[in-house]
């Protein structure tokens, strides 16, 4: 961020003339005032003591002006600043100081002011933020809950058959997962943001890697009836295996995800110079421009008729971890057509 200074402009002229003009007065009463002391009485004495009165009145006269002149300019500023950082030390983000000069013409007590402000209101956005995550996460842990709680219930019922049973089981444990993977995807978001995961970069082969993610969803892909087809270019890179994972089972169990039965997704690898270029290109509901440029937020979920699996926090953490790889994301969709995901990762290619 570029550091405002205060300008030179910002010299307090008032109060340089009223210096000098204080000067003047003093020395001109001087003057004046030995002038008449040595007109009216030759007694040196006299003239000591009356001289002696003159400088206690005159250095009185100065206390007293600049008295008033700090109490202008530095009590006022410094109490309000005072006040206002007692309010945002007590909490109350919504504290603003009006700067009374003119953007330019700052001085050091301005820009102490718009920097409070500027603080407060960071510390506002935080606050928001952190609301509207604890209400987010919270909610995404009622709904699997109460499932849990319903058919925890239900299975008390001791005249149930063996294949309800099952079934119910079978719910309670997608519900518990639920949670543990919210739980997981916050914990990892939360590690990234605090940069607490220190990217162990390696040599790793990408096309072994992305086929090792797409096997994990082979029975998915089958159970969907989905067409597959992959395109990998065999290429070594410099980067980090753990996050890029991460990456790629959230693209494909998305794109799986939305992806009607009997569509088609399409995943490439193309190496282009020293980058690389993922794709995964499906057939499936697609997204609205509208949702396309939400899809990166924390929560977010366009597509709510699949809002039961997942939790809106799959692409932020792919946004993240191509953020922190110094890589690039674009989607391109079309409703009811398809999506395309494309990664670019720069400068990876390993040579062997
Ligand atoms: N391949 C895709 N096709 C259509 N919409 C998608 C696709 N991938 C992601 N989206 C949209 O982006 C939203 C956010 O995705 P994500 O963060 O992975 O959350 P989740 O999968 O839990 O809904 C999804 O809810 C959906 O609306
Ligand atoms: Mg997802």
């Amino acid at each position: 961020m570029k550091k405002k200074k205060a300008t030179s402009s910002s010299i307090n002229w008032v109060g340089v003339v009223s210096f000098f003009v204080l000067i003047a007065f003093i020395m001109q009463m001087a003057i004046l005032c030995y002038d008449f002391i040595t007109q009216k009485t030759s007694n040196l004495s006299l003239i000591a003591v009356l001289i002696l009165i003159e400088i206690i009145i005159l250095s009185t006269l100065c206390t007293l002006f600049d008295w008033v002149r700090r109490k202008i300019m530095v009590d006022r500023p410094t109490r309000k600043i005072l006040q206002a950082t007692e309010k945002i030390a007590e909490g109350d983000f919504s504290t603003r100081l009006e700067i009374k000069h003119e953007y330019g013409k700052y001085n050091e007590y301005d820009l102490i002011m718009e920097n409070l402000n500027k603080m407060a209101t960071e510390l506002q956005k935080n606050e928001v933020l952190k609301t509207d995550f604890i209400s987010n996460v919270s909610h995404e842990i009622k709904t699997p809950l109460a499932v849990i709680q319903n058919y925890a219930t239900l299975l008390q019922d001791e005249t149930l058959d063996i294949k309800t049973r099952k079934d119910y089981s079978k719910t309670l444990i997608s519900a518990s997962k639920r949670i543990t993977d919210l739980i997981t995807n916050i914990l990892k978001l939360n590690k990234l943001e605090n940069q607490e995961i220190k990217e162990k970069h390696e040599a790793f082969n990408l096309t072994e890697a992305l086929s090792e993610s797409v096997v994990e969803f082979e029975t998915l892909i089958e159970k969907k009836n989905l067409e597959l087809n992959c395109d990998f270019d065999d290429v070594t890179i410099f980067s980090s295996k753990s996050l890029l994972e991460i990456v790629w089972n959230n693209l494909i169990s998305n794109a799986i995800k939305f992806t009607p039965s009997g569509g088609k997704i399409d995943i490439s690898l193309k190496q282009i110079d020293k980058n690389v270029e993922i794709k995964v290109i499906d057939t499936g509901v697609g997204m609205t421009s509208e949702t396309g440029s939400k899809i990166f937020e924390k929560f977010y979920q366009g597509d709510t008729s699949h809002a039961s699996a997942g939790n809106g926090l799959g692409l932020a953490l792919v946004k993240k971890v191509i953020d922190i790889l110094g890589g690039e994301i674009a989607v391109s969709s079309e409703i009811n057509k398809g999506s395309t995901f494309t990664i670019l990762l720069k400068d990876v290619v390993y040579e062997l």
